[in-house]
């Protein structure tokens, strides 16, 4: 998809993206006032829809952003994207911001509607469930610098950018958190998954991390297929480091396997086969959400 002929929806209409104007007091531009979602779509099958819509409504909610659109509106933005940019492998990107007012001023303005704005972008192909041809990951460690709400998937993500920043010029493609005592949150960008003796774990949820719609489901698929013992708990850094398996989620990544962290092997160095299982349980079953 050629992103001149982009179209994306602005505020009720559908346009191409050189005709998408904001207003620079937009507070999403000043004060990165805003909430967002990533939606993965394959061949026109939306992902996990109703769940990400779920956790943008709750992030409104929790800024006090008041809109008017339920899934629904949603669900038509998005196949109308779809549509009109090619229906290949997509990732829908959704985003209100508080809004433009008159001035620069911190508190919520009474008066403004919310900015809505939603474009489609290209995403790899799905990983195929095969240790050979799926992309190794390396990634480094540091402790994670960012705000006390990363449950909120807030537009404002400088600290993200500088974390995922840090991978990049670490010649990784991706930077892993930890709080002040050490332990696992989750990575810039991603959810962090470990496996030990063949238990899948991950760290619970709080303020320190996002609630993964990938890790959402696949703690669901797992559970529902038995075979392997799942747990969400504390990890320190040094299970990590002795980890048999390492994997990032996200829903443009769906699980994908690290090898390399901090310069040192993953386990053994190479894709694991409890990655293979959980990334084939995965592709069978998340057109379920
Ligand atoms: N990133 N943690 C953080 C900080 C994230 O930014 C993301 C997603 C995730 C994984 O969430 P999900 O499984 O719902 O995609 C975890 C998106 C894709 C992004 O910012 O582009």
């Amino acid at each position: 998809m050629a992103i001149d002929n982009n179209i994306v929806f602005l505020n009720g209409q559908f346009i191409p993206i050189s005709e998408a104007k904001i207003s620079p007091m937009d507070r999403g531009f000043l004060f990165g006032d805003g909430i967002y979602e990533v939606v993965p779509s394959y061949a026109t099958r939306l992902v996990g829809f109703g769940l990400h819509i779920e956790r943008m409504q709750n992030g409104l909610k929790a800024i006090g952003i008041k809109l008017n659109m339920g899934v629904d509106d949603w669900r038509n933005i998005a196949q109308n994207l779809i549509e009109k940019n090619g229906k290949g492998n997509l990732g829908l990107y959704f985003h209100v911001s508080r809004g433009a007012d008159v001035k620069r001023f911190h508190a919520y303005p009474e008066h403004i509607q919310p900015t809505v704005f939603a474009y489609a972008f290209d995403i790899p192909a799905a990983p195929i469930a095969d240790k050979k041809s799926v992309k190794q990951y390396k990634v480094t460690s540091t402790e994670d610098l960012r705000w006390k709400r990363c449950q909120i998937k807030s537009t404002s993500l400088l600290g993200n950018v500088m974390h995922f920043q840090q991978g990049q010029e670490a010649g990784v493609h991706e930077t892993i958190l930890y709080n002040q005592r050490n332990e696992l949150t989750e990575a810039s960008a991603c959810n962090v998954f470990i496996v030990k003796n063949e238990v899948v774990i991950t760290p619970r949820l709080d303020n320190q991390l996002l609630p993964g719609i990938t890790r959402n489901m696949l703690l669901d698929i797992l559970r529902k297929d038995g075979t392997l013992q799942v747990q969400e708990r504390t990890i320190s850094m040094s299970e990590v480091r002795t980890a048999d398996e390492l994997w990032l989620t996200s829903s443009s990544k769906e699980i994908a396997p690290v090898v390399e962290l901090d310069g040192k092997h993953v386990g053994k160095g190479n894709v694991g086969n409890i990655w293979l299982l959980a990334q084939s349980l995965y592709a069978a079953n998340k057109h379920h959400y």
